[in-house]
């Protein structure tokens, strides 16, 4: 092969290489990177809230995590205050990240795992945890509660 028809193949080889090549990696790992900062849940009707109790509010949605689809499931803390106003706690202790239980007798959220408690405004109060429990953003459309979940 001569030198002049050796450097054409290799051009034309890498051209070819570079029109398909860029397309298919872009479509391959893109997905991957593609940060998903969360979606808005429906919890159905506000009127369903407690006043001055937390509840317990179930959900369970499909999360696309680059090419893998996977179910995400857990539950929130919901409570409605005499004044209307909608507190949403996230289930998650901020110590080592098991569920949290509200506990109506003692108005305390206790934690399983290591004793940790949280009194009713999610401040830490006993046990490991240094941080309070997370403030999920919600907002009331059509009379239903809808709250941000990070996912
Ligand atoms: S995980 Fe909750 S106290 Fe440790």
């Amino acid at each position: 092969m001569s030198r002049r028809k050796f450097l054409k193949t290799a051009v034309l080889t890498g051209c070819a290489a570079m029109v398909t090549g860029v397309p298919l990696a872009t479509y391959a790992i893109f997905p991957a990177l593609k940060d998903n900062p969360g979606k808005w849940i429906d919890f159905g009707s506000v009127e369903n809230l407690e006043p001055d109790n937390f509840k317990m509010l179930s959900y369970e949605f499909m999360v696309k995590d680059g090419w893998i689809i996977l179910p995400q499931s857990g539950f929130v803390w919901a409570r409605a205050d005499a004044g209307e106003q909608i507190k949403i706690f996230s289930s998650t202790c901020t110590h080592l990240a098991c569920n949290v239980i509200w506990q109506a007798e003692t108005q305390e959220f206790i934690c399983p795992c290591h004793s940790g408690r949280f009194d009713a405004q999610g401040q830490p109060i006993a046990g490991p945890p240094s941080r309070p429990l997370s403030i999920l953003e919600h907002k009331v459309a059509d009379g239903n509660l809808q709250i941000f979940m990070k996912v």
